[in-house]
């Protein structure tokens, strides 16, 4: 079937997954399919030099695999760097379903997906992502200990939603001591685009705070939800990106600061608890450098998520999480002067202080 689709000729011209850009050096991508469940999953490895994978499920109904793929690579990438920039000794990783959370998810599917978690035998460890929640990560645990993000009545740290949305704020108040001088958030008119786990928790800080915030979502019924509980706007115009405001907040999905968003960007801040918010990170944080638009790097940012999983596998409780997610304040400010002194992309700031701590304990390992 799929060589009527594919030829073999053509196949070669793709190089599907060694040859992808996102493939970066991965150690392992694991493909999962299990009929029975209708599973089909992808777990990617991207490096564990400082520790197991550790990383989030992600259950979307992509429009073909080779999305579904690319997304993979990209988040667990993205796992490596951000644990690393966070001073936490995990390695990255990441792994989608592929189907609709919300008519294809079932207990079977997901004990499904946690028993080829536990074939890998701790070299991934889940949690949850984009259409996951605490409770589905329980289910995981019947089957597997390789699973964090479990509820707390089960010994676990609870839904990390919160905490990420905590470091959110904390990344963008530094940004805004950076770029305005001070980091109070009153008044300023900020974009929140996607209003799930992370985006309503935002919206509460930035509403505690007195900022004026405008909510999207392509869901009406939250939308409306979340006005309602908060007071906020809900955004009636056709281009967000374009919108006039101090601060963006993505908070949706990845890559929404690509070729056809990138210049109409109105905004002097990008703050947001999106993972691979740069479509293509070299490229689209020089563009915004030049725009004189500060970017504060998502992986540094929305840490908190896994700073509260963390916790799970080392033992530390709530104060020493708050401790290290207000922290991404100290480390965003840390960064963005990093990157003024050096004239450089604060995307790439971040990135290299995370890449020379992994090539440093590569070393020590090969001793
Ligand atoms: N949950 C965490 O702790 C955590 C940690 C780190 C990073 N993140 C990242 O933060 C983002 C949000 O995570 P979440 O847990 O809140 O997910 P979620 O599924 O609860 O919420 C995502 C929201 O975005 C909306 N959305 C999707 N596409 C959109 C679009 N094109 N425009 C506007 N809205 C859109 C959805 O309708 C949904 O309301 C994701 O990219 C996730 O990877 C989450």
């Amino acid at each position: 079937m799929t060589s009527e689709l594919i030829t073999s000729k053509d196949l070669k011209k793709i190089d599907p997954v060694f040859g992808q850009y996102s493939f970066d050096d991965h150690e392992q991508i694991v493909f999962c399919n299990d009929k029975d469940t209708g599973l089909k999953a992808i777990i990617g490895i991207h490096n564990t030099v400082l520790g197991p994978a550790l990383g989030g499920t992600r259950m979307w109904n992509y429009a073909n695999e080779w999305e579904a793929l690319n997304d993979v690579l990209r988040l667990s990438r993205g796992m490596t760097f951000k644990s690393a920039i966070t001073g936490l000794n995990l390695g990255g990783g990441k792994a989608v379903i592929i189907g609709d959370a919300k008519t294809q998810k079932t207990p079977e599917l997901m004990k499904r997906f946690g028993e080829f978690v536990h074939s890998l035998s701790g070299r991934y460890i889940t949690a949850e992502d984009v259409g996951m929640t605490t409770e589905d990560m329980d289910t995981v645990r019947e089957v597997t200990p390789y699973v964090t993000g479990i509820s707390e009545s089960k010994g676990g740290a609870g839904n990390p939603s919160p905490i990420t949305a905590y470091g959110v704020f904390m990344g963008m108040k530094a940004a805004a001591k950076f770029q305005f001088g001070s980091d109070v958030l009153e008044d300023k008119k900020i974009t929140v685009q996607g209003i799930g786990n992370v985006g309503e928790e935002l919206v509460e800080h930035l509403m505690n705070e007195g900022a004026k915030v405008i909510i999207d979502d392509i869901n009406r019924e939250r939308l409306e939800e979340v006005r309602d509980k908060y007071g906020v706007t809900i955004y009636n115009g056709n281009d967000i990106y374009s919108e006039e405001v101090d601060i963006y907040a993505p908070c949706a999905l990845g890559a929404t600061i690509n070729d056809d968003t990138i210049y109409k960007l109105n905004a002097k801040i990008v703050a947001g608890a999106a993972n691979n918010q740069l479509a293509e990170e070299l490229k689209h944080g020089l563009i915004l450098k030049e725009r004189g638009i500060v970017y504060a790097p998502d992986f540094l940012i929305n840490a908190g998520g896994i700073i509260n999983v963390y916790a799970e596998l080392e033992n530390y409780g709530r104060q020493e999480i708050m401790r290290k997610t207000e922290n991404i304040y100290n480390t965003t400010l840390e960064i963005l002067d990093n990157a003024k002194i050096n004239d450089i992309t604060t995307h790439n700031a971040a990135f290299n202080i995370a890449r020379e701590r992994i090539e440093t304990r590569k070393q020590e390992n090969l001793k």
